[in-house]
């Protein structure tokens, strides 16, 4: 995997990522572990996580990253799979709220009970990670939070709400999160990724048309890949932006 800097801090530590098993999680995966950290990532998707974990052993990683099976529609899995995390490789001090599912759904259509699923899936596992990390990153010292927005609300993208609410309220929580824990040294920031040339994506919605589009929306020619995020991740996980909390990071190729 291509690396474009080498962070010394971000070598043996423990690092806690949701949906880490494929898309841009698994680029997130690939990246901290090849800067020698302790990965913990929870997926729902056994066989690509699995054999994401052992491609990253055989490639020669410090450390196998270490997958844990987790629906974070349950809170209490949550729980125990960061408390297993901890377990394997120390208190957790960064942690990547990236799980997400951009499943389209018509207005019309969406049932109270699809609503509270979305959110289950989208908001609610990302303030119950943090809780669950915080007190680890005040016993360490500090630490760092990201969580996963996305242009698509910016950008006036439709088709799926319940998607576009959840992640335009990563800014509100990050921004709260930020200024109760920054005098601990817990940095809180959102990364905001443009449209992400993802296995997933580009199966389901990069047509032709949606190609002249991102070139007509960007402003850098080219296209965002998951590295792409990753290379912001590492920045914000490593001491290299210590006096960055409370914002947005986007890549998105100059699109918003
Ligand atoms: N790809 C893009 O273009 C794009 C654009 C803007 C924002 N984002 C954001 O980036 C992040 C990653 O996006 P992606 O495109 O890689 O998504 P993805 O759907 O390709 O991957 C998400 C990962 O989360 C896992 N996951 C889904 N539901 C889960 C659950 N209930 N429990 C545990 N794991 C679960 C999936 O198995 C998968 O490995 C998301 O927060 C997304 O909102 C992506």
């Amino acid at each position: 995997m291509e690396q474009n800097a080498i962070y010394p801090d971000l070598a043996g530590r423990s690092i806690f990522i949701t949906g880490g098993g494929s898309g841009i999680g698994a680029a997130l995966t690939r990246a901290f572990a090849a800067q020698g950290s302790k990965v913990a990532f929870v997926d729902i998707a056994r066989e690509e996580s699995e054999a994401l974990a052992e491609s990253i052993a055989a490639e020669g990683a410090r450390h196998k990253p270490l997958f844990l099976f987790c629906d974070l529609r349950d809170i209490e899995a949550l729980r125990d799979s960061v408390r297993r995390a901890a377990e394997a490789h120390g208190d957790i001090t960064v942690l990547l709220n990236n799980a997400a599912h951009d499943e389209r759904h018509a207005v019309e259509r969406v049932t109270v009970e699809y609503w509270d699923d979305r959110i289950a899936v989208n908001m609610r596992p990302v303030f119950f990670a943090a809780q669950a990390v915080i007190p680890m990153m005040q016993r360490a010292g500090g630490g760092s939070i990201i969580n996963f927005g996305s242009v698509s609300w910016k950008l006036r993208q439709g088709g799926m709400p319940a998607y576009t609410m959840a992640k335009a309220s990563m800014q509100g929580l990050t921004r709260g999160l930020a200024r109760d824990f920054g005098k601990q040294n817990i940095r809180v920031n959102t990364l905001v990724p443009g449209w992400v040339m993802t296995e997933r994506q580009l199966k389901l919605w990069v047509t032709p048309e949606a190609e002249r589009e991102i070139d007509a929306g960007q402003a850098l020619a080219g296209r965002v890949r998951p590295q792409h995020i990753a290379d912001m991740a590492l920045f914000l996980a490593s001491g290299a932006s210590s006096m960055c909390s409370a914002q947005e990071f986007v890549v998105d190729g100059g699109w918003t």
